[in-house]
C-alpha cells in the first residue's frame, strides 16, 4: 500500500493506492469521518465491490444509494435524489458520502456532497482506471445537463481517496483502454520517462498485469496531485494543460451526439492530433509524433476521427470552454513530456491537422 497527499493546507488528503484495500478496514475506518454514511454506487459495481466496503463500518449509521449504470444517469435528477435521502434521514454536517464506483459514480456522488448544507466530507473510492487516475483526484464535481456535459457542478476536494487497483481486475478491456488514454497523456504533458516506461510495458498493462496497473495509478496520481496543489481551480494555467487532447477530443465526442466513443477513445485521438498540430508548427519531430501514435494505436485507441468533417470538428472545438477573447487556446507539445498552453498558432496548421486526422 502507498499513500500520496494532494498538498492544500486544510484541506489536504490522503491518497492510498494497493490491491485489496478494500478488505482492509484497518486502512480504511481511519480515512472515513463521521458516524453517519452515505454509499453511493451503480449496479454494476455494488455487486462486485459494496459488501466488502459496507463490511468495514459495521458501528456507523449506513445507508446505501444504487444508481442505474451509466453516464445518462449523471443528472440533476439523481443528485437530487441523493440529497432527499441526506434529508429525509437527517444526516447532519459531519456525515460522509463515499463514492464506490468510476467517474460518473465519483463526479455524481462527489456533487451531492459539495451541495448538502453548503458541503459534507466525501471520500472517492474510483474502481475504474479512468477514475483511479483522473476524476477522483482533484475535487471538480458535476451532473450533466440537457445542453451538455458536467455543466451543473462545483469544486469540492474529497476528504481521502482510495484506490484498490484489484477491482480493475473486472473492469471491461474496453475500459481500461479509455483509461489508458488518461495515462499516456500524463506522460506526453510533463514526464517523457514515464511515457518511455509506457512504451516498454504496455502489454502487461493490457494484460491487466497488477504491478504495471499500480505502478501507473500512483505515478498517474502523483502528477495529478502535485498540478491541483499548485492550481486547485485551474486558474494560473498549470491545471488546464491537463486538458492535452481534450480540445480535440471533446470537439470530436461532441460532434458525435457523445454516443460512438468513450470519453478516453476520444482523447486518445485527441492525443494524436494535439502532436500532429504541433508537428506542423515544427515543434515535435516527425520520430516523436510517430511515437505518440504508435502507442495510441497500441493501445487500442483510435488515432483519427473517421466519419466527421474537419469542418464540424472544428466548429465544436469553436464552443470550447477554453475559447478567451474569441481565441481557441490549445494545450501543444513542445516535445514529448513537454506541454503548453497558447492560442499564439496559425488557423492553416490547426485546418491542416483536422483535414489530415478527421473525416
Ligand atoms: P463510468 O463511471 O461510466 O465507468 C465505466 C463503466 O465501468 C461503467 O459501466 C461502470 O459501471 C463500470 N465499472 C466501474 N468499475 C468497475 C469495475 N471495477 N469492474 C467492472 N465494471 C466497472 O466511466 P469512467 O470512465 O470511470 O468515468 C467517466 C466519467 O468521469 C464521465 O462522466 C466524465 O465526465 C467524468 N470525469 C470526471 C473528471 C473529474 O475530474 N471529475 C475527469 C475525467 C472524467
Ligand atoms: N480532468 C481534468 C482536471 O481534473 O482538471
Amino acid at each position: 500500500m502507498e499513500t500520496l497527499k494532494v498538498e492544500l493546507g486544510s484541506r489536504s488528503y490522503p491518497i492510498l493506492i494497493g490491491a485489496g484495500l478494500l478488505t482492509r478496514p484497518d486502512a480504511l475506518r481511519p480515512l472515513v469521518p463521521g458516524r453517519d454514511l452515505l454509499i453511493v454506487s451503480n449496479t454494476t459495481v455494488a455487486p462486485l465491490y459494496l459488501p466488502a466496503l459496507a463490511d468495514a463500518f459495521p458501528t456507523q449509521r449506513r445507508l446505501e444509494v444504487i444508481l442505474p449504470d451509466g453516464e445518462v444517469h449523471k443528472t440533476l435528477a439523481n443528485a437530487s435524489r441523493l440529497l432527499d435521502v441526506l434529508v429525509s434521514n437527517r444526516f447532519g454536517r459531519d456525515a460522509t458520502v463515499i463514492a464506490l464506483g468510476g467517474g460518473v459514480v465519483g463526479d455524481l456522488a462527489g456533487f451531492a456532497a459539495a451541495c448538502y448544507q453548503r458541503g459534507i466530507a466525501v471520500v472517492q473510492v474510483p474502481t475504474t482506471l479512468l477514475a483511479q487516475v483522473d476524476s477522483a483526484v482533484g475535487g471538480k464535481t458535476a451532473v450533466n445537463h440537457p445542453g451538455g456535459k458536467n455543466l451543473i457542478g462545483a469544486f469540492h476536494q474529497p476528504v481521502a481517496v482510495i484506490a484498490d487497483t484489484a477491482t480493475l481486475a473486472t473492469l471491461p478491456p474496453r475500459e481500461l483502454r479509455a483509461g489508458l488514454a488518461e495515462v499516456i497523456k500524463y506522460g506526453l504533458m510533463c514526464d517523457a520517462q514515464f511515457f518511455e516506461w509506457l512504451e516498454q510495458h504496455l502489454e502487461e498493462l493490457l494484460a491487466g498485469d497488477p504491478a504495471a496497473l499500480a505502478h501507473v495509478v500512483r505515478r498517474s496520481c502523483e502528477i495529478k496531485a502535485r498540478i491541483v496543489g499548485k492550481d486547485e481551480r485551474e486558474e494560473r494555467g498549470d491545471r488546464a494543460l491537463l486538458n492535452l487532447g481534450h480540445t480535440f477530443g471533446h470537439a470530436v465526442e461532441s460532434a458525435t451526439g457523445y454516443r460512438k466513443w468513450l470519453h478516453g477513445e476520444a482523447v486518445g485521438a485527441g492525443l494524436v492530433m494535439a502532436a500532429a498540430m504541433s508537428r506542423e508548427l515544427g515543434l515535435v519531430s516527425p520520430e516523436e509524433l510517430v511515437r505518440v501514435h504508435t502507442l495510441v494505436e497500441r493501445s487500442g485507441l483510435p488515432t483519427r476521427s473517421a466519419g466527421v468533417a474537419p469542418a464540424t470538428v472544428l466548429e465544436h472545438m469553436r464552443i470550447d470552454k477554453k475559447v478567451q477573447a474569441g481565441r481557441l487556446r490549445l494545450v501543444l507539445l513542445r516535445r514529448i513530456g513537454n506541454a503548453f498552453m497558447t492560442s499564439d498558432y496559425s488557423e492553416d496548421a490547426l485546418e491542416r491537422t483536422l483535414q489530415a486526422y478527421c473525416g
